[in-house]
């Protein structure tokens, strides 16, 4: 079938009438597609769009890690604020003040979660299929981490049983790789002795395994040949296994920043969803900070950090389920502001409370455009005045978006 793409859809296809959704096409392509229900897989290009670019990995069109390198620089960048104005315009903000996005460089994603399949291949799943593509390059993710692709996929080919598939996460800490191996059931007896050899081969810091089976997994740690740490501003963090890093460095300075900047003057701060203490520490110098997290051991990993900081002393913790039990207006109602940097889903509950307390300065972050909109209509609703929003795209060539504003009463 003969298509023309009109736009680029929320999730990074190129869609056609229809809609037909055709993966790794932009708008201006004339294209001829095999077409699957509403999905159209590209046969062959009749004329290229004026967008268009070459790709710069060679995995790409295959590989589901990236939907986007095809698309040119300012058209993708164009893209991805206008998710931003979509998705707030879906909540009825019709004027948002939007800054120029922020773009992360190549080749600086600290975070991955790859899967292995039988040791034959280590990489992402192939778009729309459960094929894992086996990768040798990347231009998205550290250095480190493609370089550990390798020797990880020869090591495994003897550990797996041809179908087996195992899930790896991950993070580049400031001292080495921190990794987690997560499949069903516990590790057999040749990787317990093998492992600590490949670990010194790799010079990994650490690799931990989960079993997916249990109901609530938390990892064991199969060798550590050193404490994986970050720094958030000039202080170590030492960092539990698969603890939350923002995407890349340079993600997380810019929205440090910006977070910085909006809290200026407030003696006591709450930072909400603090993970291990991103924003939390960079701010302790200047600020009395609460930090409140879901996760016990992120939790003690800051203030573990603290007590090594020497003369910091105004820092307190605590461990909450933010979803069954936010914090309520008259606990909110002691800070002169309040940082909140939800996972995916946005924090729903949280937000209401905030509507109903007397905060008057609150900073958000969201990874989410669509969930950020959502909890942005409650607090505009309750008096709040949004500030500018600062689009951060750590999800290089993804569909993906990080964001961050004011909100002021
Ligand atoms: C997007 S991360 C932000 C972490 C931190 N602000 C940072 O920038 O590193 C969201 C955090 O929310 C935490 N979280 C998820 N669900 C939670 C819940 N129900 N209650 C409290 N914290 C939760 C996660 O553990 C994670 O640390």
């Amino acid at each position: 079938m003969r298509v023309n793409i009109s736009h680029i859809g929320a999730k990074g296809d190129g869609i056609a009438d229809g809609p037909l959704f055709v993966p790794f096409s932009v708008d201006g392509d004339d294209l001829e597609v095999k077409v699957n229900g509403k999905q159209g897989r590209i046969k062959h290009i009749h004329k290229a769009s004026p967008h268009r670019v070459a790709p710069l990995c060679k995995h790409f069109g295959r590989c589901g890690g990236c939907a986007l390198q095809h698309v040119s620089e300012d058209h993708y960048k164009n893209w991805k604020q206008q998710k931003v104005i979509t998705e707030l315009g879906h909540r009825g903000f019709d004027d948002i003040s939007l800054l120029p996005l922020e773009v992360s460089p190549l080749a600086s994603r600290r975070r991955a979660r790859l899967t292995a399949i039988g040791g034959r291949a280590v990489g992402f799943a192939e778009r729309g299929s459960h094929n894992i593509i086996d990768i040798t390059e990347c231009p998205v993710m550290a250095p480190e981490i493609v370089r550990f692709i390798g020797p990880l996929r020869v090591f495994l080919k003897g550990q797996l049983a041809a179908r087996q598939k195992m899930a790896i996460q991950i993070n580049l800490a400031d001292n080495g790789l921190d990794i987690i191996l997560e499949s069903s059931g516990e590790p057999d007896l040749d990787l317990r002795m093998d492992i600590a050899a490949f670990a010194e081969g790799q010079d990994v810091a650490r690799i931990c395994w989960r079993d997916t089976k249990l109901k609530k997994p938390s990892p064991e740690i199969l060798c550590e040949r050193r404490k994986p740490h970050v720094s958030f501003a000039e202080h170590q963090v030492f960092l539990p296994p698969g603890s939350f890093l923002q995407a890349t460095k340079a993600g997380e300075d810019v929205l440090m920043d910006f977070v910085a900047k909006a809290v200026e003057g407030a003696d006591k701060i709450v930072d909400i969803f603090a993970g291990c203490g991103t924003f939390t520490v960079g701010l302790i110098g200047r600020h009395a900070v609460h930090a409140v997290e879901g996760d016990q051991h992120m939790t003690m990993a800051l203030q573990q950090s603290s007590h090594q900081m020497g003369k910091i002393r105004n820092l307190t913790t605590e461990v909450r389920d933010l979803f069954l039990r936010p914090l309520l207006p008259h606990e909110l109602n002691k800070f002169d502001a309040v940082i909140i940097d939800p996972p995916r889903a946005g924090a729903r509950d949280q937000i209401q409370e905030i509507a109903l307390s007397e905060v008057a300065n609150l900073v958000m972050v969201s990874c989410n455009p669509a969930t950020f909109a959502r909890d942005a209509r409650t607090l505009v609703d309750a008096g709040f005045i949004m500030g500018d929003i600062l689009p951060v795209d750590q999800f290089l060539y993804s569909s993906h978006l990080e964001i961050v504003s004011t909100f002021r009463r």
